[in-house]
């Protein structure tokens, strides 16, 4: 085991994390600081409820390995997603359309959706729809629809089209 120090700017802030390179997974060491907001599901890359974004991109922390991380990378996780005193549009959303069932999911599905409207701010449901598909985000409680339509109503909340 060969443990290694690096830098990482997650949510904002640099932080000093220490980890094993070869063994440990983004996730591992997320999860290792204190961020627990971003869950493990399936471990293997099929669920999204590790997703987090990484240097603009979604990603799956559970199967990035720190060896693949750069020094001084941007990590976003969910709590970088607005505040429990301040929450995001697609936050209040989540709650306003019901789309919260059993909440395992719920942080990746919210990191994913911000990835998309980084990306699109104006998307179709099908767009939405295709994006989660893309992206292997998935509910075991099967709330699919509530969670579209949360994603179009923060959309529109933050084209200020909607308050
Ligand atoms: Fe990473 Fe399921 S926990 S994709």
């Amino acid at each position: 085991m060969a443990l290694r120090k690096m830098y990482l700017n997650i949510n904002g802030a640099e932080r000093l994390v220490v980890c094993d390179p070869e063994v440990d997974t983004l996730s591992d060491v997320i999860r290792r600081i204190g961020l627990t907001g971003t869950k493990v599901g399936c471990n293997t890359g099929q669920c999204g409820a590790c997703n987090v974004i990484l240097d603009g991109k979604l990603v799956r922390s559970c199967v990035k390995k720190m060896k693949n991380i750069k020094e001084y990378s941007t990590i976003t996780t969910v709590e970088g997603i607005g505040q429990p005193n301040a929450l995001h549009a697609l936050q209040q959303a989540f709650i306003f359309c019901g789309a919260v069932q059993c909440g395992f999911c719920i942080p990746g599905f919210i990191v994913s959706s911000k990835a998309l409207l980084d990306q699109n701010i104006n998307p179709t449901r099908q767009e939405v729809r295709d994006w989660f598909t893309k992206n292997r985000n998935g509910c075991r409680c099967t709330g699919y629809k509530q969670i579209v339509d949360a994603v179009i109503l923060a959309a529109a909340v933050l084209r200020g089209e909607k308050t």
